[in-house]
């Protein structure tokens, strides 16, 4: 018997990283370790300020539900956070708390995109900003970045049709790393100028960045791609509150509010009321963690780039953002080890994992299928380790 579903989702696949998570499930029932190399989470507890504010307005009953858009004073501290770190001006009533900024990019999708209308993601690019536009019935259309992970200015604008409705910027970027350019953001928002189309902004991983990078937020470069660009940013990685859900939106006119808004109502409403409390902590405590955690995350970034630089046929561009390295995998396509035989990166993934015991998720869901997304949430003793087995099984290989 077939049951007929809409017509979109059965073009949409299950997270990477959820389906990755299942298979070491299954491992760790049969005993065996794996490290996880695949998380894209900070491997850090939250910190300890923000879980009790949570526990606190546990404590007072803060359980009900709250306005839709969020707290007022969530709110405030947000547009404060986004004039002081970001130089963005959105008043508190151009934002609305979101569960986690998943939410916000998937609502923003069905905000904006009409069956058929494009949008435009830099690639590799996070999956599910494919899926989920691909889900309301838009068309992602994914421009390759150049060979440094940078953006193929000329590539967007060729990309660009009558129907294109956004350009999709992550910097820093999952699953790349890289942190984009203030010339090629200021030549991305000439193009959205140009064309009157939206920027989303996803800034996620703003916080963890190195070297003398600087994160550049586009919706800050002149007044005129102020008025298109869609900010969206959360305490998911800045603050290792991941399971927490909480992220937020910032739109740029009262109309975009109010619909989304709106649109909100039919949703979620509020994200959960009490982790809001700890959203005002994160924002008003100490910021110490976060700039302890990016210091780590360098050391991190630079231990696995020694460990990979021996191992032969790898490839790995130094990047200076978020906690991924991509690892160019394609030298060891068409090798084999007794039953295995590795024609992709999914095959070698998986091989990893049964032969080194190391998650490590494929690129091709990604868009970028000559690769792996090594994360680097992992303490340096296990990134030793892992990488050590990575390199035995790939040793195999022939
Ligand atoms: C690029 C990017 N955007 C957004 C998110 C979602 O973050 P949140 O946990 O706030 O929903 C992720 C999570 O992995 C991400 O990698």
């Amino acid at each position: 018997m077939s049951f007929a579903i809409n017509k979109n989702l059965e073009k949409v696949n299950a997270s990477p990283t959820m389906v990755l998570l299942s298979k070491i499930g299954e491992y760790k029932q049969k005993g065996i370790d794996v490290i996880a190399l695949n998380i894209g989470e900070p491997d850090f507890g939250t910190p300890a300020n923000i879980i009790e504010a949570i526990k606190k307005a546990l404590d007072e009953g803060k359980t009900k539900y709250l306005p839709v858009e969020g707290l007022l004073e969530l709110r405030t501290l947000v547009s404060e956070k986004l004039k002081k770190d970001n130089n963005l001006n959105y008043s508190p009533h151009q934002i609305v708390i979101c569960t986690g900024a998943k939410q916000a990019l998937f609502n923003i999708n069905l905000l904006l995109l009409n069956v058929g209308d494009e949008i435009i993601i830099p690639g590799p690019c996070w999956s599910s900003y494919i899926d989920t536009a691909i889900v309301v019935g838009g068309v992602p259309i994914v421009v390759p970045t150049k060979d440094d992970w940078q953006l193929d200015i000329q590539a967007i604008e060729q990309a660009i049709t009558p129907k294109t409705k956004a350009i999709l910027i992550n910097t820093p970027n999952n699953p790349t790393g890289a942190v984009y350019t203030k010339e090629s953001l200021e030549a991305i928002a000439a193009l959205a100028i140009k064309n009157n189309i939206y920027v989303i902004a996803d800034e996620v991983y703003e916080k963890l960045i190195f070297d003398d990078a600087i994160h550049y937020s586009i919706g800050s470069l002149n007044e005129d791609i102020a008025k298109l660009t869609i900010t969206v940013n959360g305490f998911s990685k800045a603050y290792a509150m991941t399971g927490l859900r909480l992220g937020y939106i910032a739109l740029p006119n009262d109309y975009l509010v109010e619909k989304f808004i709106a649109l909100h109502t039919h949703l979620t409403s509020n994200s959960t009321s009490c982790v809001q409390y700890g959203g005002i902590e994160a924002l008003v405590g100490n910021q110490d963690f976060v700039e302890g955690m990016a210091q780590e995350f360098k050391e991190r970034r630079d231990l696995c780039l020694e460990l990979l630089s021996s191992i032969p046929h790898l490839e790995v561009i130094n990047v200076s953002g978020a906690f991924y390295l991509m690892v160019d995998v394609s030298k060891y396509f068409n090798t084999k080890y007794q039953d295995y035989t590795i024609n992709n990166a999914d095959d070698l993934s998986l091989y990893l994992l049964e032969q080194a015991h190391v998650a490590i998720i494929s690129g091709a869901s990604f868009a970028a299928p000559n690769f792996l997304r090594l994360a680097y949430s992992n303490s340096k003793t296990n990134l030793t380790k892992a990488i050590k087995a990575i390199e035995q099984a790939l040793a195999q290989l022939h």
